[in-house]
């Protein structure tokens, strides 16, 4: 076990905790075969922070996948609160459904199947929290749908920003990084955030999430 897998296995432990509901939807997922790419448990429970630092009563997700991150943000909303996410692939959004009815949230998660860029223009905002979590290549154009979605005030996080430090380099022909990169360079650019990113390294390798607040227009 690599360094990095003990000190996220000792923080999980320490800070997270035993969750059978989080288990069974990584074990339902594993089942039906998805990949494994869904957020680390610690890092499921920093956005749970986040929404509720955010005290976020609406939240939008690009890419389901199982549910995993869905459901450790829709256990930040508040009652009444409501969270959509927005998934591709029907057979991974089945997933994400069995596993928000087990965890019990079926009730205030909505999953929506579908081509992000074609659910995206039939979603009534403002979302106060907005998790970017789909195909890389296309968060430029998430960045621009995530803006229009939300108000002054709402958090925008995006996960993989990093992947093992190709976000620094400029020649590589893989367009999930020149989208991160164009999706960085845009969040620099906007007058109307304030942004930073951060590095991760842990169980799911040398990575790292953006984090933009919006800004009065
Ligand atoms: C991949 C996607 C993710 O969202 C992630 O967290 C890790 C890997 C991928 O497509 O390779
Ligand atoms: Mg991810």
């Amino acid at each position: 076990m690599s360094t990095w897998d003990a000190v996220d296995t000792y923080i999980n432990a320490q800070l997270v905790g035993e969750d059978p509901i989080l288990d069974a939807a990584l074990a339902r997922a594993a089942a039906a075969g998805l990949p494994a790419h869904d957020v680390a448990p610690n890092q499921g429970k920093l956005l749970h922070l986040l929404a509720r630092i955010s005290g976020a009563r609406t939240i939008l997700e690009l890419g389901t996948l199982a549910g995993y991150s869905t459901i450790w943000l829709a256990r930040a909303l508040p009652e009444g609160g409501r969270l959509v996410t927005l998934e591709a692939e029907p057979a991974y959004a089945e997933v994400a459904r069995a596993n928000l009815e087990d965890a019990g949230l079926a009730d205030r998660v909505e999953v929506r199947v579908g081509a992000a860029l074609e659910t995206l223009p039939r979603l009534e905002g403002p979302f106060d929290l907005v998790f970017l979590d789909a195909d890389k290549q296309r968060n430029p154009e998430y960045l621009e749908w995530a803006l229009r979605l939300t108000r002054p005030g709402s958090l925008i996080v995006a996960d993989n920003v990093v992947r093992d430090g190709e976000l620094a380099n400029a020649a590589s022909e893989d367009p999930r990084v020149q989208g991160i990169r164009r999706f960085t360079e845009l969040l620099g650019a906007a007058s109307n955030v304030t942004a930073t990113a951060v590095q991760t390294v842990g169980s799911k390798g040398w990575d790292g999430f953006a984090l933009a607040l919006v800004e009065a227009r």
